[in-house]
């Protein structure tokens, strides 16, 4: 059965006692990586159930296991990660579309115009297939240089705005998904490479190119250890108007100082939503013998464990939008009941043109014990909405496991899911999804499936 988490996030609640627990109570997650042929690891599959509320594909989302022909798509191994994640309570982060290392093998003998029109193609591809489904995917990886300039690579002949056409391409194919760049060295603000990246992000937000997220990887090797400065790094990123996240990270024999450091640094920026380790147990790591993670080739937790669950205990910051609405019966709050209906309430500020609001559900997956929903919001009004409240009423035996893109109010029966902090905010004709998980008896689509704006 999946393991029940929500989306409210209370920093009242008592400590968390496993990673994803004390992540969740700042609002934030607490991921690992996968490859699948730890999908028959049971001690492997025991502690990713227990503690971790995140999945990553180590190989099987990227475009050499996606695209192995032209055209030919094979998500077989993705999505058996996809599914035991979701299966368990789980979001999944994708991994990735674009890079230099791990493509398709008919890449290599394209170039110019025909591996561009390809890259795009892979794209549309894989996001068409995990369309909806995602809490993330990364883009882009690894395109930047030590020197801060871009790294030379197949792609980056094709023209410098390969990057943008990639992130663009995205948007279109999965408006809902978070669109990520990813790269390692890049957690020390002084570093070339840092600034290289920054300075991308930056030009994009300037120019409207479409990015929601940076991704550190956060690999701390024996040459590369925790930046003093690791927090202004993120807190730079973060001030351009993106999440930050942590995304594959492991130190060097597992340093509890450097693995306090670095989950502190998360929690003291707000929009550093997650942390994802490249693997569970010492065994599962792609570095050899440096025993670099958070349990040991016996499954059991180190010492790094404990520096990090206090660490994520300790968060005096929450994510925005992931705190429950203060509950003020009867004040003078903003009011949230405008609705489908003509009149709008007399104390709202003026409202030029009918607000409407109409919200569709979409089973997306669904398995023996539960499915995974999905809600369109759609402003069907004419002036824009600030923001929306759905409704929906889960069947007898139906409980609410996990939601995104939206905050709700109770777990059975009728559920209230207003919008998240990021998508609240629809003009005329546009539309927002917020995506769940239902443990359920039986698998009946939810009915009553409405919504109202303000
Ligand atoms: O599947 C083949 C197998 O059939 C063959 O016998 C064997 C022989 O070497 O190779 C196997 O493929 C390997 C694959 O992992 C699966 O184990 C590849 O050689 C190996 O290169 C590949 O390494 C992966 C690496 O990315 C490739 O770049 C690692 O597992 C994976 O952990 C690593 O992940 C990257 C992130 O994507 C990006 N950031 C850095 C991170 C660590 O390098």
């Amino acid at each position: 059965m999946a393991a029940a988490t929500f989306a409210y996030a209370d920093l009242t609640d008592p400590p968390g006692t496993t990673l994803k627990a004390a992540a969740e109570r700042s609002g934030r997650y607490f991921g690992a990586a996968m490859g699948g042929d730890r999908l028959s690891d049971s001690g492997f599959l025991a502690i990713a159930n227990r503690e971790f509320d995140m999945m990553t594909a180590v190989n099987e989302m990227k475009p050499d296991a996606t695209e192995p022909n032209q055209g030919q798509f094979d998500f077989r191994a993705g999505d058996a990660i996809y599914n035991w994640a979701v299966q368990h309570g789980m979001r999944v982060r994708g991994h990735t579309l674009a890079w230099h290392a791990q493509q398709p093998r008919f890449w290599g003998s394209l170039s110019g115009s025909s591996l561009r029109t390809a890259m795009i193609n892979h794209i549309n591809g894989v996001m068409a297939h995990y369309r909806g489904k995602l809490a993330a995917w990364d883009v882009v990886n690894e395109a930047f240089a030590e020197n801060g300039s871009r790294r030379s690579s197949n792609l980056q002949s094709t023209g410098n705005d390969w990057i943008e056409v990639a992130f663009r391409t995205a948007r279109a194919a999965d408006p809902g998904v978070k669109l990520c760049y990813n790269d390692y060295n890049i957690e020390n603000w002084t570093y070339a490479k840092t600034q290289g990246v920054y300075n991308m992000i930056r030009d994009f937000k300037a120019r409207g190119v479409p990015i929601d997220c940076v991704g550190l990887q956060t690999h701390f090797t024996g040459g590369s250890s925790l930046p003093g400065n690791f927090e202004q790094t993120l807190s730079s990123f973060a001030a351009l108007g993106v999440d930050v996240a942590l995304t594959e990270a492991d130190v060097t024999n597992a340093s509890t100082s450097q693995y306090q450091g670095l989950t502190r640094a998360c929690m003291n920026v707000p929009r550093c939503i997650g942390i994802t380790t490249w693997g569970i147990r010492d065994s599962d790591s792609w570095r050899g013998n440096e025993n670099p993670l958070l349990f040991d080739r016996n499954s059991s937790p180190k010492a790094a464990y404990s520096s990090v669950l206090n660490a994520l205990n300790a968060a005096t910051t929450m994510v925005p939008g992931s705190s429950t609405p203060p509950s003020t019966p009867g004040s003078a709050s903003p009011s949230h009941s405008a609705s489908a209906s003509p009149s709008a309430p007399s104390s709202s500020p003026p409202v030029t043109g009918q607000p409407g609001c109409a919200a569709a559900f979409r089973m997306v997956n669904s398995w023996g014990g539960g499915f995974q929903g999905e809600v369109t919001v759609t402003n069907t009004g004419s002036a824009p909405l600030g923001g929306w409240t759905a409704q929906m009423t889960l069947a007898s035996g139906q409980t609410l496991a996990n939601i995104w893109n939206g905050i709700n109010t109770g777990t059975s029966g009728t559920v209230g899911v207003r919008n998240a902090s990021y998508n609240g905010s629809l003009a005329p004709n546009a539309s927002t999804t917020f995506g769940f998980l239902v443990n359920a008896s039986t698998n009946t689509a939810p009915g009553g499936v409405s919504c109202t704006g303000a």
